[in-house]
């Protein structure tokens, strides 16, 4: 007699269907719904934001045929849902490529203008601080602004803020702290940080949207995301459930950093985010004694990567002593320091992030009302 037949094989079955158009199958598209096996019977539900019926019809005709090709099945039920609405508009056109429709719900936070990620592929570049930096900066030029600290295993924008507090809540949203002219959520906020952080992967996924759906941002015109390193759970929630304006990538000129970077990078193309711009952080390091340059980790790797994918060059900070030190005692250093090297490179990174912004809003249609 034929082995009982399980969901696991279900789902790798699954897994070698793709959706229509794209290279990637439908279960990691999480397109997939619940599975039940009865003896020889499979239903199964499939979540189909598409609402064009020919797609809908052929992925259902897809799954069909592989499902019923698996030995042991006799009969295939399959519903095929809708995802619940979204609570705000779907992901803006400018983030989606020509021609494309939705695979995910993408959600905005109504009132926030552009919620945009930092990202690397490696830890250790410098992408919390210049995170809570470039926010800083944005906020010293007029903008209002916001940061989520989506590094939920060690989330360590609260010591580089000196903010300590626990946010209060409000008619069942949180009150995002302040720090200067910026408000900040971080899980760092609600724990001991003693403790190390250890997040299956779908509690990730749960967090990362809590912070932006139950967090009571206000109006913005920026919201800065901190994302952990790599390529994990929270950059894919984030990816799959908001709609983001792009993402900013920080990279050190190190051949290591930088082949990480670009892993990050392709990560977001990939899933059709577009990427704003690359930092180099940790360009160079001026000798506060003599004044002297020196190119610690190489110097314009960033820039040159940047150019060869087609991508904005945003700009380069110094490696700067006080930079770690202002993070270390609370004081960032675009506050503790405005004058410094590394301060107002963060200024002009600001800038130039600001026009990147703009000039993508300008080629995007206005939106229909
Ligand atoms: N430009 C810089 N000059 C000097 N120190 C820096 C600079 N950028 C980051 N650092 C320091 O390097 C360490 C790692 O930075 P961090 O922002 O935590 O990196 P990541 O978030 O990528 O892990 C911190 O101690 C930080 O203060
Ligand atoms: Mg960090």
């Amino acid at each position: 007699m034929a082995e009982e037949l399980t969901k696991e094989q279900i789902i790798e079955a699954l897994k070698k269907v793709r959706y229509p158009g794209y290279s990637r199958d439908i279960v990691s598209f999480g397109m997939v719904g619940e599975i039940s096996v009865d003896g020889s019977q499979v239903a199964l539900e499939l979540v189909l934001t598409s609402e064009d019926p020919q797609k809908r019809q052929q992925l259902e005709d897809d799954v069909r045929k592989t499902i019923s090709g698996l030995p042991g099945v006799s009969e295939v039920e399959i519903k095929v849902k809708s995802p619940p609405s979204p609570q705000a508009t779907a992901r803006p056109a400018a983030a989606r490529p020509r021609g494309e429709e939705e695979l995910w719900t993408r959600a905005g936070i109504p009132g926030v203008r552009h919620i945009i990620p930092v990202g690397s592929g490696k830890g250790g570049v410098g992408k919390s601080t210049v995170a809570v930096n470039l926010a800083l900066a944005l906020a010293q030029r007029g903008a209002r602004v916001g940061l989520v600290d989506a590094d939920v295993h060690g989330p360590n924008i609260p010591g580089m803020l000196g903010l300590f507090e626990k946010p209060k809540a409000q008619n069942n949203k949180i009150l995002p702290l302040t720090s200067g002219p910026i408000k900040v959520i971080s899980l760092g906020f609600f724990l001991d940080q003693k403790e190390p952080i250890i997040w299956r992967g779908p509690l990730v996924g749960g967090l990362v949207q809590q912070f932006f759906n139950d967090v009571d941002w206000g109006e913005l015109d920026y919201l800065i995301v901190d994302l952990p390193p790599g390529t994990g759970d929270a950059q894919l929630t984030l990816v799959q459930k908001v709609a983001l304006t792009g993402a900013i990538i920080v990279t050190t000129p190190q051949d290591v950093a930088l082949q990480d970077a670009m892993k990050g990078l392709a990560m977001f193309q990939k899933l059709e985010v577009p990427v704003l711009g690359v930092i180099e952080n940790m360009s160079y390091f001026v000798c506060p004694h003599c004044g002297k340059r020196t190119e610690i980790f190489d110097h314009g790797g960033g820039e040159r990567e940047s150019q060869a994918r087609g991508v904005a060059f945003l700009g380069e900070v110094p490696l700067e002593l006080g930079v770690r030190v202002s993070g270390d005692e609370g004081k960032p250093i675009v506050m503790s320091d405005p004058q410094s090297p590394a301060a107002q490179a963060f200024f002009m990174i600001a800038e130039q992030l600001e026009k990147v912004v703009q000039e993508q809003e300008a080629k995007q249609p206005a939106p229909a009302s």
